[in-house]
């Protein structure tokens, strides 16, 4: 079905969470997904243990702090998996060390959590931790990133980050069209090697180049870190410069460290500029950095994970069975007004030009 987003609409979705699909999309948490594949979700023997006093124990294996965006999502977290709302929060930042986050998990199982949520850094290895949470009995969410080689857990909640990759593709297609650039050039700065975030808006984005024959120069990881985005785009204008036309940055830190570099090399970018720059995440700073024509587009990435995991668990406490996976929605943005419209996937999604009361309405 073809979906065209008013704005208005838009601005309030980027706060509900609705059914799901791709982009700009999501799904009630409690629904009739059969749990065979998570008997701590059925089970009634290994059912949730509980401090006594109704509060909930809940343990966060946060990703680290590499990002604006990872920062709004802790704080979502923190907000939501509050005393007053009658939970109490274990979080632990992994720093992006992968080898923490299982051992946080761990510690976890052994303070005996009533749930736990997970946001993995990579999308693998996860089978085996996965397994000893399930024989504990405690049910595991999964929020932003996906666990790609287990199924045990009760339900994950995140993003489409293939249909952000290829909302990008479409944009530049429409983009270009418009502006009569016939030739695409791109550098790509990945996020972090082995994330579903990084795997995901990379394939997106290929898909559509090999498509429209486009050249990707080169495309490194940039480890979603400000820092990271600046030392790649250096090599990139070292190697480079003179050659690209495009540079994709898989998150907001990365594009800043991107806009460091190319300022250092002498290499305008955004609305009239050499270089057509696009962003992934569109935190509020650099959806006003799109409506300034800094970034001539940003693909959302939204953070708001944490109110659809405490619906998700309250369901659990009165014994329903929730879905299994939950899109939360997300929504493009461009700096002109020229495409208006793309088509991800069959399916008409709204472009939003970023107009000052388009930022002004962001909520993070
Ligand atoms: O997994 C989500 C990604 O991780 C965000 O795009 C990025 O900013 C973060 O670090």
């Amino acid at each position: 079905m073809k979906k065209i987003f008013s704005l208005a609409l838009a601005a309030a979705m980027s706060l509900s969470l609705v059914a799901c699909g791709g982009g700009g999309n999501t799904s009630t948490p409690a629904a009739s997904n059969p749990a065979a594949s998570n008997p701590a979700a059925s089970n009634p023997a290994v059912s949730t243990p509980s401090t006594g006093d109704g509060t909930l124990k809940v343990g966060f294996a946060q990703v680290g702090h590499e990002s604006d965006w990872r920062t709004a999502s802790t704080k979502s977290a923190q907000d939501v998996f509050s005393a007053a709302n009658g939970y109490e929060l274990s979080f632990v930042d992994c720093d992006n060390d992968s080898a923490k986050q299982l051992e946080a998990v761990r510690s976890f199982i052994q303070q005996g959590m009533d749930y736990i949520i997970i946001d993995p850094i990579v999308a693998t290895g996860w089978d085996t931790v996965l397994t000893e949470c399930d024989e504990a009995g405690i049910p595991v969410i999964i929020i932003d990133r996906t666990v790609d080689d287990s199924d045990k857990y009760v339900a994950w909640v995140g993003s489409d980050f293939k249909v952000e990759g290829l909302a990008c593709g479409e944009w530049l297609k429409a983009y270009a069209a418009d502006k009569g650039i016939g030739e695409i050039n791109a550098l790509v700065i990945e996020g972090s090697v082995g994330a579903s975030a990084t795997i995901g808006r990379t394939d997106g984005f290929k898909e559509i180049a090999e498509r429209e024959g486009w050249t990707i120069l080169d495309s490194q990881s940039g480890d979603f870190t400000e820092a990271g985005g600046q030392e790649v785009m250096e090599s990139f204008c070292q190697s480079y410069k003179g050659q690209f036309n495009v540079v994709i940055c898989q998150n907001d830190n990365e594009a800043a460290g991107a806009m460091t570099a190319m300022d250092q090399a002498g290499i305008t970018y955004g609305v009239g500029g050499d270089v057509i720059l696009v962003s992934f995440d569109a935190n509020k700073p650099y959806v006003q950095m799109v409506c300034d024509g800094k970034i001539n587009a940003n693909f959302e990435c939204n953070p708001m994970a944490a109110p659809t995991v405490s619906e998700i668990i309250q369901a659990l406490e009165k014994g329903e069975t929730p879905e299994k996976e939950v899109y939360v929605s997300e929504h493009w943005f461009a700096a002109e007004d020229n495409v208006t419209s793309i088509t991800v996937n069959g399916e008409a999604q709204e472009v939003i030009h970023a107009t000052q009361e388009v930022v002004d309405g962001r909520p993070y």
